[in-house]
């Protein structure tokens, strides 16, 4: 295979901007109808990529929960759920987190040069460990992914992988759900940080799709002419 795979990137918000609280508990801003859509996305992808706050803070399964889409992906010859990916500099990932425990997907971390033997210490047993350079990119690890046949990538967040993908170029597509309702608390996170990105006033996104789904809207943007809707 050649070229990177396509990434497509996925991520719920409040109206205003934030894709989480600042509570201990997790904030559910899609609803049923939403979650079953990134269900179906997410058994179109060959793996789903979460950063390791991400698996830290919320400690997401990543499965294709529908059962007719799980036969499906195996009666075309694919695992009944994408291969998960995650990343992290400084390790500190639980073995017993759901996204190492649970299902039989490949399991593939992403770390820096320097993090990758005490990595591989605290997580060999659970994961496929990998060099993604020093630092670690979005490039190397698009590039890595590649060369294990993954030709689309979905990228679940949170705001600081999405905010590389997105500063770097590399995202081809933007599934945005807006959810009804402000959390209005500085401390919580944003979808991004501050940041250049390739889309600002000057060059400004297509949008492909606005869809409501029960209460909250999905916007589709093509963020390259890799989108084959661009
Ligand atoms: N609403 C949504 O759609 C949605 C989706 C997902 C997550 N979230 C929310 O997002 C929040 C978490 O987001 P976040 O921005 O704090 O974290 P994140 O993006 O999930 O993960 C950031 C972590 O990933 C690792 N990382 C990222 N890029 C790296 C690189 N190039 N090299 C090495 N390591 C790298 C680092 O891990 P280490 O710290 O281990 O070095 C970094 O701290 C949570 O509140 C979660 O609930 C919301």
């Amino acid at each position: 295979m050649t070229g990177r795979p396509y990434v497509l990137l996925s991520c719920a918000m409040s109206i205003d901007g934030y894709i989480d609280d600042a509570s201990a508990e997790r904030l559910l801003l899609s609803n049923a109808d939403d979650l079953d859509r990134i269900d179906a996305v997410r058994a179109g992808c060959d793996a789903i990529l979460v950063g390791a706050g991400t698996v830290r803070r919320d400690d997401p399964r990543l499965l294709v929960r529908s059962d007719r889409r799980r036969a499906e992906r195996v009666a075309r010859g694919l695992p009944p759920s994408p291969v998960k990916v995650t990343v992290t500099a400084s390790g500190d990932l639980d073995p017993a987190a759901r996204f190492f425990t649970m299902g039989e997907a490949t399991k593939l971390v992403y770390c820096p040069s320097g993090a990758l033997e005490k990595t591989r210490e605290r997580l060999g047993a659970v994961a496929t460990v990998v060099d993604a350079g020093e630092p670690a990119s979005p490039a190397a690890l698009l590039a890595d992914l590649a060369a294990r046949g993954v030709s689309r990538l979905m990228v679940e967040g949170g705001g600081i992988v999405h905010a590389q993908f997105l500063g770097d170029g590399l995202a081809d597509e933007l599934h945005l759900v807006v959810a009804p309702f402000f959390v209005g608390d500085g401390r919580a996170p944003r979808f991004v940080g501050d940041g250049r990105f390739p889309w600002h006033p000057g060059r400004r996104a297509r949008v492909l799709e606005v869809r409501q789904i029960d209460d909250v809207v999905l916007t589709r943007y093509a963020l390259s002419d890799r989108c084959p809707e661009a």
